[in-house]
């Protein structure tokens, strides 16, 4: 099957996924160990990605608006936390494991897979009763031979021994499930230190562990992971507008940074989690898995700061300098793994382009705000002294504009243009004979600047490159 949007086929995101390895975006985690499941590692070209998008992000988010508010908090809490916030009792998936092979299942997906739409709030003996009805048909579908143990409920809190120095077993501290709790422990220093009116924001960029049974497909289902997320702090019963409005301006903001508008819609959750009372997912269309969650977007009500209020005992209520009424606000929150986010962002930036005459090549077609450069300098040949010196000239020019500027000298320009276009760097400037004015006096000082989408080049004066590249 051909995709209409990139003219390549079904297999773009091991392709994705492959370029990503070959170009120092991506590696998987401990890999000269073996590997370490659900775990991945940003190279050096995957860094400047990365925190391109945190970047984008944060500007968006903070910089960009009036009353939004950063922050960044310890990734160990009070264990108490994590029992207000539900996630002990109730942030568990529902497995069964084949008692031949020890291959565990999440029922609710298997029970996905064959058709069946498991409610989030059922127990584990309403599954249990949905899983048996369909046994043969999940055991088929896994090659598996049917012999389950009973469904129960795992738990996917990530547990540490911190503190714990006797070894007798202190209360269980555990790494984050999700980031937005710390914003919660610290919506009153921001209400003191920071007196701001409702609504308000805190945007907050934060690791999260989770102890997936399957992490699967690359960086979209690990282990541990960063959100990118921000708590929108508003009066009661307010949430309808700005819930609309917040949905529209995440998806929005993924086009602006160049993702296809095709490959981007909403879904409401037919089932909300337990801190919920309505939430929509912005869902990505990933290569070979299809329509899938990119982000959430989560009317939370009251629900997070009343459970802290009660179990901390800490008055969490905000006094209202317009009414003097004392309430408690309500949360809308939007959430995105940064490793979705840089997956569907690789995705969609990914090309193939036929060139004719049996030659191809591959190109991600990054925003330039998110490339990992933002432009190559390239000395025609390596061995001549005179264009290394004039390059290096135009290198230290443009990287005290851009900071991340390539050096790319390895191979024949053709080599080194083909690499650029891999790694996503929107222009290639090159220093020729004609920079030193030796073939024409009147090309003086101006050098080769190539263009990554269409692979168009003009002479552009040294003195003008700086403009001609913002
Ligand atoms: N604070 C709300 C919250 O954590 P969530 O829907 O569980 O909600 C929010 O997670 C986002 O975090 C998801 O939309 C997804 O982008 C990302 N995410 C969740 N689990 C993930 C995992 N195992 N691997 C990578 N990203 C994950």
């Amino acid at each position: 099957m051909t995709d209409p949007n990139t003219n390549s086929s079904d297999d773009k995101m091991s392709k994705t996924v492959s370029l990503a390895k070959r170009r120092g975006f991506v590696f998987p985690g401990s890999e000269i160990y073996g590997g370490q499941a659900g775990v991945y590692d940003y190279g050096p070209h995957g860094v400047e990605l990365l925190n391109n998008l945190k970047k984008a992000f944060w500007k968006a988010n903070v910089y960009d608006k009036e009353n939004y508010f950063g922050l960044d908090s310890g990734m160990f809490k009070h264990p108490r936390v994590w029992e207000a916030s539900g996630h002990t009792a109730g942030f568990s998936d529902p497995i069964v494991e084949c008692r031949d092979t020890q291959t565990r299942l999440r029922v609710d997906k298997e029970l996905e897979a064959v058709g069946v739409t498991a409610d989030e709030k059922m127990s584990v003996d309403e599954l249990q009763v949905l899983f048996d009805e369909h046994k043969d048909e999940i055991a088929q579908r896994n090659n598996l031979s049917g012999n389950f143990t009973p469904v129960r409920a795992f738990n996917l809190l990530v547990q540490s021994n911190l503190g714990d120095f006797t070894g007798a077993g202190t209360d269980p501290v555990y790494l984050p499930g999700e980031a937005c709790q710390g914003i919660y422990l610290n919506y009153k220093n921001i209400v003191d230190s920071m007196s701001p009116r409702l609504p308000f924001g805190v945007v907050q960029i934060g690791k999260a562990f989770r102890n997936e049974i399957s992490p699967r497909n690359w960086l979209f289902r690990t282990r541990e992971f960063e959100q990118a997320d921000t708590q929108l702090f508003i009066k009661p019963n307010e949430n309808k507008e700005a819930y609309e409005q917040l949905k529209q301006e995440r998806l929005d903001w993924y086009v602006s940074l160049g993702i296809k508008p095709e490959n981007l819609r909403f879904k409401q959750h037919e089932n909300v989690a337990f801190y919920a009372s309505d939430a929509w997912d912005i869902e990505y269309n990933f290569p070979s898995m299809g329509w899938d969650e990119l982000e959430g977007v989560h009317d939370r009500t009251d629900y997070d700061l009343k459970q802290h209020m009660e179990f901390s005992g800490t008055d969490l209520t905000y006094l209202d300098p317009e009414t003097n009424e004392r309430y408690i606000p309500w949360i809308l929150e939007t959430s995105v793994g940064l490793g979705r986010m840089f997956a569907a962002v690789l995705a969609d930036a990914y090309h193939e382009e036929d060139l004719g005459e049996g030659n191809s090549r591959t190109v991600l077609k990054l925003h330039p705000d998110l490339a990992p450069y933002r432009v190559a300098v390239s000395p025609l040949l390596k061995n001549k002294p005179q264009l290394v010196e004039k390059a290096r000239e135009v290198f230290t020019l443009l990287k005290a504009e851009f900071g991340n500027v390539a050096w790319d000298d390895n191979g024949n320009v053709g080599k080194r243009y083909r690499r650029q276009d891999e790694i996503g760097t929107p222009h290639c400037v090159t220093i020729d004979f004609d920079t030193l004015g030796e073939e024409d006096p009147a090309h003086k000082d101006t050098v080769t600047v190539r263009d990554r989408d269409t692979g168009e080049q003009q002479r552009v004066a040294v003195a003008e490159l700086v403009e001609f590249l913002k």
